[in-house]
């Protein structure tokens, strides 16, 4: 069966390797998506095990379109009564990028309009009262291919519902965990986040140190459906559980905010990552907490926290106490394009990334020494 995994824009490449390592087969890879071939029980393991997935959606169809009768007569051929009772309470969502067929309102209707008229077709109900458990479809067409997806996930994925608290600005899980995979950390070595606020990067990094899935802690909307035998499901989470081990490195978070550290504490125990070691501490004092690792910060944005003089200062002193760390691999993701200029650091690579519809870069510097 294909599925169809979503991530933030820029994150894609990043996705298809984990859809690798979980031996999915890769068909497509487009930006902020990845198309995939697995069984139902993969589907289930990549809801429960992709750090960067933000949706999982079943594709039932896919096809060049050009016409609203053309997506007609897609979806009324499909044979919804297989997979959804007449009872289903049914969503439709739709989006279209660079494509003939670009109204969504016209999409959504037609699209549920088919679905509703296939039930009157092969069972003859005039009225679906949709009282019962909820479907959620969406019709993806890019550059006219179209795809038929229901949702197999509900809660977007980078909710894995440990972040009871946040300050300002936090960072998505997914999105987090996306900086640190493409940072390359993979759990070996330290790990520090000096600016942490409620502790994404640090509860992130400690979940990929102790092999622990991110979904293990909530549930799925397609879990509703009795898709999936319920011995299956649950012996696929025992099986992720029973990998979960002590991390061999350090992680550690710091802020100069206290409410950050007491918050960072809490989401680290709900994460089921208590281990991880956070205080207060101002980056005006930082030193390196260990001979090496991997350093992954995210700077206050100026349009949402922080002055742009009080931007300039910490931009100072992450010049002064992070760059000049040699020993360490370094990923900052800051609002200012001039970030490396203006600090007279030549990146090795700039990434660019749309973070809560805010443009920001991804400034990430090699260790110059071996530990
Ligand atoms: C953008 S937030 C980090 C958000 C975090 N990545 C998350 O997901 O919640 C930046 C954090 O930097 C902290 N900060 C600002 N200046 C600092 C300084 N001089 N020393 C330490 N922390 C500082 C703020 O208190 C804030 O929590």
């Amino acid at each position: 069966m294909k599925y169809l995994a979503t991530t933030s824009f820029g994150m894609e490449g990043i996705l298809k390797n984990e859809c690798m390592l979980q031996g999915f087969t890769i068909e497509q890879v487009e930006a902020g998506m990845v198309v995939f071939s697995t069984s139902l029980k993969g589907m289930l393991l990549a809801n429960l095990s992709l750090r960067t997935a933000e949706r999982i959606f079943w594709v039932l169809e896919e096809k060049k379109l050009y016409s609203f009768d053309e997506l007609y007569d897609l979806v009324v051929d499909y044979p919804f009564e297989d997979i959804m009772p007449a009872s289903a309470k049914i969503i439709v969502n739709a989006k279209s990028y660079r494509s003939k067929l670009y109204s969504l309102r016209d999409l959504q209707s037609i699209t549920k309009k088919a679905i509703v008229d296939r039930y009157r077709k092969v069972r003859g109900i005039r009225y679906l009262d949709e009282t019962g458990k909820e479907y959620s479809y969406m019709l993806r067409i890019e550059k006219d291919h179209a795809y038929l997806l229901l949702d197999t996930t509900g809660v977007p994925l980078h909710k894995r519902g440990y972040r009871q608290q946040h300050t300002q600005a936090p960072l998505r899980e997914n999105v987090a965990a996306g900086l640190l995979l493409l940072s390359r950390y993979f759990g070996k070595g330290d790990f520090v986040d000096p600016l942490c606020g409620s502790g994404t990067l640090a509860i992130e990094a400690a979940l990929i140190a102790s092999d622990r899935a991110p979904g293990l802690k909530r549930s799925f909307q397609f879990e509703a459906w009795n898709l999936l035998d319920r011995k299956e499901n649950r012996q696929l989470r025992e099986e992720l559980e029973s990998r979960v081990k002590d991390a061999a490195f350090k992680v550690m978070a710091m802020d100069k905010d206290p409410r950050a550290i007491s918050i960072t504490k809490r989401n680290a125990k709900e994460a089921g990552v208590p281990w991880i070691e956070s205080k207060v501490a101002d980056l005006k004092d930082f030193q390196a907490p260990s001979k090496g690792g991997t350093l992954v910060t995210n700077m206050p944005y100026g349009e949402r926290i922080g002055s742009s003089e009080e931007i300039k200062e910490l931009e100072g002193l992450m010049k002064e106490k992070v760059l000049t760390l040699e020993t360490w691999r370094k990923g900052i993701l800051s609002g200012n394009p001039n970030f490396s200029r203006e600090t007279g650091l030549r990146a090795s690579k700039v990434r660019k990334f749309y973070n809560g519809q805010i443009d920001t870069w991804f400034y990430q510097y090699e260790p110059t020494k071996r530990w």
